[in-house]
């Protein structure tokens, strides 16, 4: 089928199976690689981008769905990578293998576009889904703060002693 959507502010059409994912046509077929796929079934958060400006995981919305959807990835957040939870995320050292932090960073600027101040439970709720197999989510939720203009101090350190280095 042909579907026509917007990826990153680019009026785009593609032509695949109905059924193709949103992660496989954005990868596959358009070449942008920031979303991952982490399980496929929509409990990692690897593929998350924006839809609509809703934090959805790109596994789980088929093409058939796709007509007139308004796409952010990644690559698409910023112009230049200058978005606050961005900078945060450099200033909190929060990759470890880096995998996750794509799916993280969406889902983390979802929550700040609806509620810049989030308060902690927003932020669990927010990022609930989530998950990061190297468990930077200490760093992960300080740099949400930070990029909040909350204070991070109440962020406990780390299992590792890099956290420790940015409280
Ligand atoms: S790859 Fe989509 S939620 Fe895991
Ligand atoms: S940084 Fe490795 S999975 Fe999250």
């Amino acid at each position: 089928m042909k579907v026509s959507f917007r990826v990153n502010g680019n009026p785009t059409t593609v032509d695949v199976a109905e059924d193709m994912p949103l992660l496989w046509i954005l990868r596959d077929v358009l070449d942008l690689k920031g979303a991952k796929y982490g399980c496929g079934i929509g409990q990692c958060g690897a593929c998350t981008v924006h839809v609509k400006g809703v934090a959805t995981k790109s596994c789980q919305l088929p093409a058939s769905r796709l007509a007139g959807a308004d796409v952010v990835t990644i690559e698409g957040l910023t112009p230049d990578g200058g978005h606050a939870l961005q900078k945060a995320w450099e200033e909190h050292d929060v990759p470890q293998c880096g995998y996750c932090q794509a799916g993280q960073i969406m889902a983390a600027a979802a929550l700040l576009a609806r509620k810049p101040k989030p308060s902690d439970a927003d932020i669990d709720t927010a990022m609930n889904g989530n998950l990061c197999r190297c468990g930077t989510y200490l760093r992960i939720k300080a740099a949400i703060k930070s990029a909040s203009g909350g204070m991070a101090a109440d962020a406990p350190a780390g299992r590792s002693g890099t956290d420790a280095a940015h409280a």
